[in-house]
């Protein structure tokens, strides 16, 4: 893909309208509680300052659904973005219109940063709306997108506002598929996917185009339980979507046609509720009650999963495997995550791990440091693995 890029363009005074994804994980208190996804745009704002632009940020933060939610404002992590960028003083404007972005951007002096508010505040967003695509088009000069990892979404900031302005793709953005192409050409077999994370409806399309490619497929999170159910298995009160087993089916049936083995949970850990530690067990698939839910697969699963990883030579990891923000159930994504990066550290594996729920995970057991490249993008990692075409990237194509 060859993409229009920041080389050799004169930016000085010229107002850029950056498409970063400062969709950051919040702590129970609303805090920023994981700043890798600030931290990838660093590489980007820097050149943007070095060549003297005027920036103005465009991000969202949460699902605030074209409504104006202070708990989601982008004030949130105005400070954690300035402590990593290295700047004293960014400004967040309020929830607006264009003529208060107007004025505020003819004031501000070149190689400084204005946050617009969360773009999920403006119900135009998500309606991908042109008039207000235009009367931003109007204020700026051009268009960097930055935000990979929000690229399959077809709304105002990453495909509307693309199209109305000259259109360039960050470093980050860059760098992001520079790495992926890498890794998707030259890819050593066996390959192994490990797919967590709660909804199977969500990952469908991907499930199915992984069983024609992977040799072994780990499913772990909650998606699990579907499978289970679909097997016959009493899972108890654990989170489960009842009504997709016949997802499970037809991603067990695809598996099977194309000699993928998938390895489901054998045990798991299980208690009457999140918040009772004290009675946790770890116990064969077979032996679940109607009030025990399941948080975590279990110690025979890991071994198994493990000791696979170690004859495959390239693994995917997207979507933690157990409720990692709560331990003890992160054991199991973190022994796996200690496995696969040592094994990446000895070359025996080619490990790519993607997400925001499973950076962060990783993030916090202190391995991400340690795979062989780790993507901030969730949806977007997936629907590209899928092969389809990401809205986000359209105008920044040459
Ligand atoms: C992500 O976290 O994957 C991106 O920020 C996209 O967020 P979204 O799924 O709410 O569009």
């Amino acid at each position: 893909m060859n993409l229009n890029t920041l080389d050799n363009l004169n930016l000085e005074g010229k107002v850029v309208f950056l498409r970063c994804d400062l969709n950051v994980p919040l702590d129970k208190k609303g805090k920023v509680s994981d700043t890798t996804k600030i931290k990838r745009h660093k590489i980007t704002i820097d050149e943007l300052i070095n060549k003297k632009a005027k920036i103005i940020i465009i991000s969202h933060l949460g699902r605030p659904n074209g409504k104006v939610n202070k708990d989601l404002s982008l004030n949130i992590i105005s400070d954690e973005f300035a402590k990593i960028m290295n700047i004293r003083e960014i400004t967040v404007l309020p929830f607006c219109g264009t003529e208060v972005i107007k004025s505020v951007t003819q004031e501000k002096k070149k190689g400084t940063i204005t946050f617009m508010e969360n773009i999920r505040f403006y119900p135009e967003e998500e309606n991908n709306d042109e008039t207000l695509a235009k009367e931003l088009a109007e204020i700026g000069d051009i268009y960097v997108n930055d935000a990979f990892s929000v690229s399959h979404r077809k709304h105002l900031s990453t495909y509307g506002l693309s199209k109305v302005l000259p259109s360039y793709a960050g470093r980050s953005l860059q760098l992001e598929l520079t790495m992926l192409n890498k890794i998707n050409t030259g890819i050593n077999k066996p390959i192994m996917s490990i797919i967590g994370g709660s909804k199977i409806s969500t990952k469908i399309q991907l499930l199915i185009s992984l069983v024609k490619k992977v040799d072994y497929l780990v499913i772990g999170g909650a998606m699990a339980n579907t499978f289970l159910l679909e097997k016959g298995f009493n899972i108890g009160a654990s989170l489960v979507e009842r009504d997709k087993t016949h997802i499970a089916k037809e991603v067990l049936m695809t598996a099977e046609k194309n000699n993928c083995e998938i390895l489901l949970p054998k045990d798991v850990v299980v208690s009457k509720d999140l918040t009772d530690l004290d009675n946790i067990k770890n116990i064969d698939i077979k032996d679940i009650e109607d009030n025990e839910a399941i948080f975590d697969i279990g110690e025979k699963s890991i071994e198994e999963i493990s000791n696979t990883i170690a004859i495959c030579k390239t693994i995917f990891w997207n979507g933690p495997l157990g409720v990692y923000e709560t331990p003890p159930f992160d054991n199991s994504t973190n022994t796996i995550g200690r496995t696969l990066a040592l094994l990446t550290k000895g070359n025996i594996v080619t490990s790519v791990v993607g997400g925001g729920d499973t950076v962060s995970a990783l993030n916090n057991a202190d391995l991400t440091g340690g795979f062989s490249y780790v993507s901030i993008a969730g949806g977007a990692l997936v629907e590209w693995l899928e092969g389809k075409s990401l809205p986000g990237l359209n105008f920044l194509v040459k």
